[in-house]
């Protein structure tokens, strides 16, 4: 664990706090709605395979789990401006409910594209939770219905976040010091 390497913004009982209050709301929320058909919660990897594990364990409803692979910034810090899908779902949502989980919207990109693409493959409703918002660095118009913590823009990782591939495994979410990224 490389805990020394960031300052912590939020701690490991906070974000699981946090994470119990959202499960609770979106629980609330489809209860209300009567859906008909199973929730189906989607996790963008890689970033949201932590949040996806236990938010799904705070939504009280019968869910399908379902994945998509994007990425748009390799390993460089800066958004490329390119969403990249490397695997698609494996499920059809056709007439389905689904709800996004997102770890972090940045310029909002991700979200925009996978929105539109489920939205034209005739989902019933699209819905986004997101465990972290940074609103300063956005670039499309798109907000998330659940948003867990709104973040600073600094260099945000662990619960999933990653600076090149490593301190996805970090508990809590930390602000990475500098010195471990700049050369
Ligand atoms: C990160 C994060 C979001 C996206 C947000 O993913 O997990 O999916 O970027 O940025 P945006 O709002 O500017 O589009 P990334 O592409 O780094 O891949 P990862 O999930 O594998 O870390």
């Amino acid at each position: 664990m490389k805990k020394h390497h960031v300052d912590i913004l939020i701690s490991e009982q906070d974000v699981r706090s946090r994470i119990a209050e959202l499960g609770q709301e979106i629980t609330n929320f489809y209860q209300h709605k009567n859906i008909h058909t199973p929730l189906v919660v989607v996790g963008l990897l890689r970033g949201s395979f932590m949040f996806m594990a236990d938010l799904v364990r705070e939504i009280h409803l019968p869910v399908e789990i379902d994945f998509m692979t994007t990425s748009s910034y390799g390993n460089a810090m800066n958004s490329n401006h390119d969403v990249r899908i490397s695997k698609d779902l494996d499920g059809d949502i056709k007439g389905k409910h689904v709800l996004i989980v997102e770890d972090i919207i940045d310029t909002g990109r991700t979200l925009k594209h996978v929105v539109e693409l489920l939205k034209h493959r005739q989902a019933a409703s699209v819905k986004v939770v997101t465990l972290l918002d940074k609103p300063e660095r956005r670039e499309e118009a798109i907000e998330a219905d659940y948003v867990g913590v709104q973040v600073p823009n600094k260099f945000v990782v662990g619960y999933g976040l990653d600076f090149k591939q490593f301190y996805r495994n970090l508990p809590c979410i930390g602000v990475l010091k500098p010195e471990f990224y700049e050369d």
